[in-house]
């Protein structure tokens, strides 16, 4: 079974993208593990630079190869048979690595598509169509995945720091979301919001799926849980403030899943992403391999968290 899962927080800056390449490459590391594919929804494409270097992208670019070609020729209205696929792409020192990764690649021109799509919806007027339109505007990505997902056992989407029709694709193609948060007031303080928001738009998905009725159109992803990133700790252990959110937002939301394991504020990520390397394979010092201990964990809890589920 794939697990499909995006990374979601309209937040931007709380390490969505690095927690979701780094779950995604300790996963490429364990041996139970065959294969892992990371899609890159957003037009920063820091997820596809993680993976490799710009020029290794622009030989995929030239040949029309990533995630934009697949909406952009669903908005044409054209045929797509492109394999998008950029299969392992990680290398160090010119040798690959992390083989069982693989990664569909972002792109810039990303950023025009959410206004493509909605332009496509606007010039939509009869209720009818006015329903297929919004399935089909939300459904482009799902599409595509379920004509490959059988080949992966996870798929995570780096999603931008919004919720629109992009994200909304990330989540009518994966069957659960998480959200990586910074223990902190402004990180947090929007995190109901968040879930309120995600819940009234697969609320109206599945209204007008139900008024279309034809066939299998999908739904859209749920909850699996929030992880802590950037926790900053002192000498003492976690700092109080960092301690005390953990806590409220722990309490506030008892009944959906917290992971226990969290990351620490640490220096490392901006060496690792210059090399495209995940911080553990970056460096061999004591730092970074704490950082990749700290990943291993929360890969565990995850792996657990769908064991837990086939076991009910
Ligand atoms: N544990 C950490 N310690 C220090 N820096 C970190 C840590 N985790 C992530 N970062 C850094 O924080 C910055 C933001 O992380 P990241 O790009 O993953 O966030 P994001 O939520 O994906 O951002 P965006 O909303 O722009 O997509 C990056 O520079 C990343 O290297
Ligand atoms: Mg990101």
């Amino acid at each position: 079974m794939t697990h499909k899962i995006s990374f979601i927080n309209y937040k931007g800056g709380v390490a969505k993208t690095t927690t979701a390449y780094h779950i995604a490459c300790a996963l490429a590391e364990i041996d139970e593990v065959n294969k892992v594919l990371l899609v890159d929804i957003d037009p920063q494409m820091n997820c596809t630079l993680l993976c490799g270097a710009p020029e290794r992208w622009e030989e995929r670019n030239k040949e029309n190869k990533t995630l934009y070609n697949l909406f952009d020729s669903h908005i044409r209205n054209e045929e797509f048979n492109e394999d998008i696929i950029w299969e392992s792409p990680i290398q160090k020192a010119g040798n690959i690595i992390l083989d069982k990764l693989d990664i569909i690649p972002g792109n810039n021109m990303l950023l025009e598509i959410d206004m493509q799509l909605a332009e496509l919806i606007r010039s939509t007027t009869i209720p009818r169509e006015l329903a297929e339109s919004h399935i089909r505007i939300r459904t482009i990505l799902n599409s595509y995945i379920r004509t490959i997902e059988d080949n992966y056992d996870y798929i995570f989407f780096d999603c931008p720091p919004n919720l629109y029709y992009l994200t909304q694709n990330a989540l009518t193609a994966s069957d659960w979301y998480i959200i990586p948060t910074i223990p902190d007031f402004l990180s947090t303080v929007g995190l109901t919001m968040l879930l309120g928001i995600i819940e009234r738009l697969s609320e109206e998905f599945r209204r007008n799926v139900a008024s279309c009725s034809a066939g299998d159109r999908g739904a859209f992803a749920e909850l699996k849980g929030l992880i802590f990133c950037r926790a900053r700790k002192g000498s003492h252990g976690l700092l109080n403030l960092h301690k005390s959110i953990i806590q409220t937002v722990s309490n506030k939301f008892s009944d959906r899943y917290i992971f226990n394991s969290m990351t620490t504020e640490a220096i490392g990520f901006s060496e690792a992403s210059r090399e495209s390397l995940p911080v553990w394979l970056s460096r061999r010092n004591s730092k970074f391999q704490e950082l990749g201990n700290q990943y291993r964990a929360i890969t565990q809890e995850l792996i657990n968290l769908f064991q837990d589920d086939e076991n009910e």
